[in-house]
């Protein structure tokens, strides 16, 4: 491992250069060498605070070094910022006496979104060079901004290109020491701060904003809490403040979870057999999607917003017009949403081709087929696309449900057969889920994982099986939900509590949203593969033969109008009845009684238990893989770490129990897994590796 050094040179004018070099990142341990000014503090260390609970590892720099060598040094500083400036690596801009970047520089401050608050002045410093509101806002949402955008608001205050960068960067320390530039020490900046009364009013404000949008959180009101002490009591105080709070945040829950998340996604990049054995990426310029409905258009959206070109087909023009024309509407919001320029769009939908048939498809690099999930299409389509496409093109199905080898059964190039699934809807959604089989080739998952990145999503390499890692692991969330339900247990009370628990929204609401042929296709297979994990009820049937299709025609569980929020629908209630009526499952025909807590356990844990299953399998390379999968596919809680990570903190043991006791009263769906019952017995945690001797993990 490379060490980390610090390096000054004093040049002929006087100036001394002040570089650190910590690769890959720069991590904080005033230019920088490697490209980037630095990426923030060492998150490592964190993690050790964390793991160890020794606070006394967390660097007390705010006073000594910021403050004092710094900011209110006799000699003035000047930083130097290319590549990145984030975090503790702003927060070391923020305190010298000006700031000069290269154009595209990322700046920011995206200490909350891992649960902490930014500990070496950030709270204090950027309000007062850029004006309150800015930095609430830039600070509430981690979200970095470019060079560019920094200039404009006051935290840049030059844009050089990189080779001029040092140049220039002198002569502002000359010249501010010679009095020709203002010495603008940050913390002793009021200016921008505007009156006393409009500061707390507008700080009143961001913590009811927060209250309401950020659940179960508590760094977001810290964080302000720590502006307001600036603003009330001066700077200093407010720098004092925040190491003390950036201290308590390290050792919360939430930033423990979130930590976990963000390391558990990087570990995804590795991927055994597969980015370690020395291939390189073949790099995908056009691709085929069949299929343009709502996943094959916004699976078509991300590639074409990524310059690949994109051939979509579909079966008739009245749906390829659809499929067009939903496209042209995701492109279109973005330039409405100012995420996306005019001419980036149009330049996007140049890239894309509707077609009936498959003369366009000689030249692909890869095809992902998207239609409805039926064996049999599936199998003609994989059939007709192996003559129709080059030898070296992917085959991949975005199917949720069916096993690969059954959709690739009628093929010979069962090499090139991938699955590449993606989540509702596909142009948001950040989570890829690459289904390998044992005979998908490395070369193709290695192609998948680099045009997953080049789209902008997260790849996570999966084994193959019904459902594969997210679906199956979750397939029993709406069974669990529907089981209560028909227990006599309030659907909307249950979806609220899951909601409160961090999850967007509840499981008949996410029914509602999906559709409810979603939720009859995927139970057919699913229920067929796991049946111990189902729980057969008729409320979907009921449901839909009552003309309900839940958010697509507006009417489901909820009531669903333009732009307001869901209502629950009473209307809906006559038919959860009719649906106990049948199933009668209801103890003496009444409804059971459970608190708010049994109610979270009787949902999600049959989910950890089947989480506990997928590892057993070795579906996923690390139980790490399935937080990722679990936060980006399903939408858990990051805070919380991902499903296994919150397994963990409640114990293998007290889940195992709680199953055991479930399963008493209620049946087979809650019998707790082997894998649970031999890690509560034995004492192991759920995410520990297993021991090599015990079998095939990790089967990837
Ligand atoms: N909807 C979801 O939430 C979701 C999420 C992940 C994966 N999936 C999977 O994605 C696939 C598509 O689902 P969807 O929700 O987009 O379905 P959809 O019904 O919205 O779209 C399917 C489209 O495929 C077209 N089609 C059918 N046969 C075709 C053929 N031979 N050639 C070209 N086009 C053909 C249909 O005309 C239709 O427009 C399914 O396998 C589904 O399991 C769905």
């Amino acid at each position: 491992m490379k060490q980390a050094t610090v390096t000054m040179e004093v040049g002929d004018d006087g100036v001394a250069v002040i570089t650190f070099s910590n690769p890959p990142v720069n991590a904080l341990a005033i230019a920088s060498n490697g490209g980037n000014f630095s990426g923030g503090f060492d998150l490592n260390v964190i993690e050790t605070v964390q793991r160890t609970g020794d606070i006394s590892l967390l660097p007390d720099v705010s006073v000594d070094l910021i403050v004092n060598i710094i900011e209110d040094a006799k000699k003035p500083s000047v930083a130097a910022i290319e590549g990145f400036a984030l975090g503790g690596g702003l927060e070391l801009a923020m305190a010298c006496h000006a700031r000069i970047a290269a154009p595209k520089a990322q700046l920011g401050l995206p200490e909350l979104s891992l649960g902490v608050i930014p500990g070496a002045g950030g709270t204090q410093r950027l309000p007062r060079l850029i004006g309150l509101e800015k930095a609430v806002g830039i600070l509430l949402s981690s979200r970095p901004i470019t060079s560019e955008e920094g200039q404009k608001i006051g935290l840049v205050d030059a844009i050089e290109a990189s080779e001029e960068l040092l140049k220039v960067s002198r002569q502002w320390a000359l010249d501010i020491s010679r009095r020709r530039k203002p010495w603008i020490r940050p913390l002793h900046n009021v200016e921008k701060l505007g009156s006393l009364y409009d500061a707390i009013d507008l700080l009143k404000m961001a913590k009811q904003h927060v209250k309401q949008t950020v659940k179960n959180m508590l760094q977001h009101q810290a964080c302000l809490d720590v502006i307001a002490e600036g603003i009330i009591h001066g700077g200093y105080h407010g720098v004092l403040k925040e190491s003390e709070v950036f201290k308590e945040m390290a050792k919360t829950d939430t930033s423990k979870g979130l930590l976990h998340a963000f390391f558990a996604q990087r570990a995804t990049t590795k991927v055994p057999n597969v980015t370690d054995v020395g291939l390189t990426p073949r790099r995908i310029k056009k691709i085929a999607v069949i299929g343009g409905g709502l996943m094959g258009s916004g699976i078509a959206t991300t590639f074409i917003l990524s310059n690949i070109f994109v051939v979509l087909k579909e079966i008739n023009s009245d749906y390829l017009q659809k499929g067009l024309k939903a496209i042209q509407v995701n492109v279109r919001g973005l330039v409405s949403r100012k995420k996306l320029t005019l001419h980036k769009a149009e330049k996007a939908l140049s890239m894309l081709k509707g077609v009936l048939d498959y003369s366009e498809f000689k030249d692909v690099d890869m095809v992902i087929e998207a239609v409805i999930e039926n064996i049999s299409l599936k199998q003609k389509i994989f059939e007709d696309i192996e003559k129709v496409c080059a030898s070296h093109c992917i085959l991949a199905s975005n199917t949720s449900t069916i096993d690969l080898n059954i959709i690739g059964e009628k093929t010979k190039a069962q090499d090139r057969i991938v699955g590449a699934h993606f989540f509702s809807p596909a142009n948001v959604m950040p989570l890829l889920e690459i289904v390998q089989t044992e005979k998908t080739s490395p070369q193709v998952i290695l192609d998948l994982m680099t045009a997953g990145k080049t789209i902008k999503k997260v790849p996570v390499v999966v084994g193959n099986c019904t459902g594969f890692a997210v679906n199956r692991t979750f397939f029993p969330y709406s069974q669990s939900a529907h089981l209560l339900a028909n227990l006599g247990v309030d659907v909307f009370r249950i979806d609220q509590l899951i909601s409160d628990f961090g999850l967007p929204m509840g499981p008949f609401q996410l029914q509602d949203v999906a559709g409810y042929g979603v939720a009859v296709a995927a139970t057919k297979e699913l229920s067929l593969s796991f049946p111990d994990c189902t729980f057969i009820s008729p409320l979907v049937d009921l449901l839909m033969k009552s003309g309900r299709n839940g958010k697509n025609n507006g009417k489901g569980y909820y009531i669903y109008g333009k732009g307001s929020k869901p209502k629950p629908d009473p209307s809906v209630l006559p038919i959860i009845e009719e649906s106990r009526r049948l199933t009668n499952i209801m103890p003496g025909g009444k409804p059971i009684t459970v608190t708010d807590e049994e109610i979270i356990e009787m949902v999600l844990f049959p989910v950890v238990n089947e989480a506990c299953r997928v590892l057993d399998d070795g579906i996923v390379v690390q139980a790490s893989d399935l937080d990722v999968a679990s936060v980006l596919g399903m939408s858990f809680p990051s805070y919380r770490g991902g499903i296994v990570y919150w397994a963990d903190t409640i114990g293998a043991d007290n889940i195992y129990r709680k199953l055991k006791t479930l399963s008493e009263v209620y049946g087979n769906f809650f019998r707790p897994s082997n894998y649970l019952t031999e890690r509560a017995a034995r004492g192991i945690q759920l995410s520990a590796p297993a021991p090599t001797s015990s079998g095939a993990r990790p089967r990837l």
